[in-house]
C-alpha cells in the first residue's frame, strides 16, 4: 500500500472514531476519578493510548513538552498541567477532527488549571515531517501513534531534530516479538487497531538508537493481543539526546557492579562484572545517563570491585526446580547484549525462552527493569519440573 494511502487510512478512522467516540485499543493506566477534575469529559472518552506516557513522573516544571500524535489531547492535558503555567506543550496531529477536538478544549483546561492563558497549542502535521523548529523540545511524549506511521525511521529522525541536546523522549507504544508477517501488514483494519504497523522491539529500540538517541531504555511493559501467535505487547521507552561530549574527565574507568555478569552497551564496549575497562568521555556521558549509572562504579582510577564489596550485585537463581511455562523474556536496553549468573545470554528485543527459575531471577529488583516478558504458551502448561543447573547442563 503506498505512505499516502496507509496515513489516509488511519486518519479516516480516526477521525471517524472522534465523532463516534468510538472505542479503540488498549488498556492503560490512567486515574481518571484525577483527569476528570481538570479535563472535559468529551476528550476523555476519545483516548485512544496504549500507555501514560505524560504520567510517569517524566514531565518536569517549565519545560516545553510535545506530543506526537496528540488526538483528542489527553496527554498534552496531563503534561500541561505538569509543566506549570511557566512550561509550554505542543500537540501535533494529521488529523483535523481529533485537532478540532483538542483546539476547543484547551481553553477550558487552561482555566479548570487556573492559568491565566492556556499553554497549549495544536498543530496539523504528520509525525514524518513535524511542523517544529530544530532543537526545541525537552521532552516528547507520544502514546500509540508511531506504530501507524507508514515510515518510522523518519519519524525517529525528526524527533532527533526536534529534541533539545540534552532532551529526551517517553514513548508509549505497541511492538511485536517477531516480524508482522504481509497478509497482517495489508489489513487496513487491523493497521488502524494499532497492530499490523507494529515494529519488533529490536527494530524500535534499534530505530531509535540509529537516529542518534541515547540509553535507549524500558519504562514499563504490558501484554495486549496475539494474533496468529504473534504477541502485541505495549512497552513505554525513554532515551536521551547526548549532550555535548566533555573533551576532558576525571573518569577514566568504569567497573560493572551487577547484576549483570557481562553487558555490551549501546557503543560496543563490553564490561564484565567486577573489571575495570578504560572507558573514553564518550563512554563516561553515556555510562552516567539513567538508567546506566547504577549499574556502574566510575572511577579515575582503576577500580577491582571484589564479591564482598558491597557495590557487587548479583542475583542467583533459588535451588529450586525449573517449570516451562511458556514464558520469554526480551531485553529491552539500555544494553545491546547482557549475561546473568546462569549463562544466559539476552540479545535487545529477541525473545528468549526462560524457566520458572529464570522467570523469578529477572523479576527480582536489579533485573525487573530491563526486560518484557511474555507467555507464549497457548494454554496452562502441565510440563513436569526438571532440576537443572548451568555448571551441569540441562535446560540453563
Ligand atoms: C491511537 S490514536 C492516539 C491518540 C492520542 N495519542 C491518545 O493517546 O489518545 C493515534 C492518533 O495519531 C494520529 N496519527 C496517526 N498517524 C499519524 C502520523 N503519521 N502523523 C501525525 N498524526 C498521526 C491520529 O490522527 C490519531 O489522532
Amino acid at each position: 500500500m503506498p505512505i499516502d494511502e496507509i496515513a489516509q487510512k488511519v486518519s479516516d478512522r480516526y477521525a471517524k472514531a472522534a465523532s463516534t467516540g468510538e472505542q479503540i485499543c488498549c488498556p492503560t493506566d490512567y486515574n481518571f476519578a484525577d483527569l476528570r477534575s481538570f479535563i472535559p469529559e468529551e476528550v476523555l472518552k476519545i483516548s485512544y493510548g496504549c500507555g501514560t506516557p505524560a504520567g510517569l513522573k517524566t514531565v518536569r516544571p517549565s519545560e516545553t513538552v510535545l506530543d506526537i500524535g496528540s488526538g483528542g489531547g489527553i496527554d498534552c492535558f496531563e503534561a500541561a498541567r505538569l509543566v506549570g503555567p511557566a512550561g509550554r506543550v505542543i500537540g501535533i496531529d494529521m488529523t483535523d477532527t481529533m485537532l478540532a477536538i483538542a483546539r476547543r478544549n484547551a481553553a477550558v483546561v487552561a482555566a479548570n488549571l487556573g492559568y491565566p492563558a492556556s499553554n497549549i497549542e495544536f498543530r496539523k502535521g504528520r509525525a514524518e515531517a513535524m511542523p517544529i523548529e530544530d532543537g526545541m523540545v525537552d521532552l516528547i511524549i507520544s502514546n500509540c501513534v508511531i506504530n501507524l506511521a507508514p515510515d518510522k525511521r523518519k519519524v525517529f529522525r525528526e524527533m532527533f531534530r526536534v529534541a533539545k541536546v540534552g532532551g529526551r523522549f517517553t514513548i508509549s507504544d505497541i511492538v511485536s516479538d517477531q516480524t508482522v508477517p504481509q497478509y497482517l501488514v495489508h489489513d487496513t483494519q487491523k493497521w488502524g487497531d494499532c497492530l499490523s504497523g507494529a515494529l519488533t522491539l529490536t527494530e524500535y529500540i534499534g530505530g531509535m538508537v540509529d537516529a542518534g538517541f541515547w540509553a535507549v531504555h524500558l519504562v514499563k511493559s504490558s501484554p495486549w493481543q496475539i494474533i496468529d501467535g504473534i504477541h502485541f505487547f505495549s512497552i513505554t521507552l525513554t532515551g536521551y539526546k547526548p549532550s555535548a561530549v566533555p573533551s576532558e574527565s576525571t573518569v577514566r574507568y568504569a567497573t560493572l557492579r551487577g547484576p549483570f555478569s557481562r553487558v555490551v552497551d549501546e557503543r560496543g564496549t563490553t564490561f564484565q562484572r567486577g573489571i575495570p575497562v578504560r572507558i573514553s568521555p564518550e563512554t563516561t556521558l553515556l555510562l552516567s545517563l539513567t538508567p546506566l549509572a547504577n549499574h556502574f562504579v566510575l572511577s579515575g582510577d582503576p577500580l577491582v570491585l571484589g564479591q564482598s564489596d558491597p557495590r557487587w550485585n548479583a542475583v542467583f537463581p533459588a535451588e529450586a526446580p525449573c517449570i516451562w511455562e511458556g514464558h520469554y523474556a526480551l531485553l529491552a536496553g539500555p544494553f545491546v547484549e547482557a549475561v546473568d549468573d546462569d549463562h544466559h545470554v539476552y540479545r535487545r528485543g529477541e525473545p528468549m525462552e526462560i524457566c520458572s527459575k529464570t522467570l523469578a531471577v529477572l523479576q527480582a529488583g536489579g533485573y525487573a527493569p530491563h526486560f518484557a516478558i511474555i507467555n507464549r504458551a497457548g494454554q496452562n502448561v502441565s510440563g513436569d519440573a526438571v532440576t537443572c543447573s548451568p555448571n551441569e547442563g540441562g535446560c540453563c
